[in-house]
């Protein structure tokens, strides 16, 4: 897919506040750091599009970006980063679930994995509250620069293999780099093909 243009529209919290010409959307969502927000710069090939930071914590509102005027991209925050209290250490933000459980336009979800680590209780936990809730999702695993090939597959492998202990499939699945673009053809080839159904 050509991209001609790429621009902000909005930032909130209230899933009620967010666009309402019911164009289809697509939203990036993943624990805080894990290179959502880069991952849409990548995508737009645009350096600041999104706003990124080395810190966790840094998106924290519903950001829409409306792409060659027909769909849009939506930059969340991160869940499992809580600044103030180590209890909370798995937080999936109200208007998070919130977005996922009301907003209609939304076709299709990435959940954003980082290709370095073992799977995540959270991030299981995310998808498995994305699979209760109906929310049709695929999984990016993303910053695929900081690993050589063989320990990057060794990495996806494990993965899609700990899915299948509670999913009957793995869902369909990118791997992707900001830093060098890899992932850009097939992840913007994909939610092309969507639009066009
Ligand atoms: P929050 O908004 O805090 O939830 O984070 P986020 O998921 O939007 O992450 P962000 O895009 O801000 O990136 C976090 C850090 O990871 C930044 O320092 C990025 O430069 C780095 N990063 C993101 N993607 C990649 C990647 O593909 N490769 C490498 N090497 N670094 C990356
Ligand atoms: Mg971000």
């Amino acid at each position: 897919m050509l991209i001609k243009s790429a621009e902000f529209v909005m930032s909130n919290s209230d899933v009620a506040k967010c666009p309402k010409d019911r164009l289809p959307e697509y939203a990036f969502i993943g624990r805080s750091n894990v290179g959502k927000s880069s991952l849409i710069n990548m995508l737009m090939q645009r350096k600041s599009l999104a706003k990124t930071s080395g810190r966790p914590g840094k998106t924290q509102l519903i950001n829409h970006f409306l792409i060659n005027k027909n769909w849009y991209l939506v930059d969340l925050p991160g869940y499992g980063y809580a600044r103030v209290s180590k209890s909370a250490k798995k937080v999936f933000q109200k208007f998070i679930t919130k977005y996922f459980e009301k907003r209609e336009q939304m076709v299709l979800a990435f959940v954003l994995i980082d290709c370095r680590l073992e799977p995540q209780p959270i991030d299981l936990e995310f998808m498995e509250w994305m699979g209760e809730h109906e929310v049709p999702f695929c999984m990016v695993f993303t910053k695929a620069d900081k690993l050589k090939p063989n320990a990057l597959q060794k990495n996806v492998d494990a993965y899609l293999q700990k899915m299948l202990e509670t999913w009957v499939e793995t869902p369909q699945y990118f791997i992707t780099s900001s830093s060098s673009s890899v992932g850009r053809d097939e992840l913007l080839g994909y939610i092309g093909s969507i639009n066009e159904q």
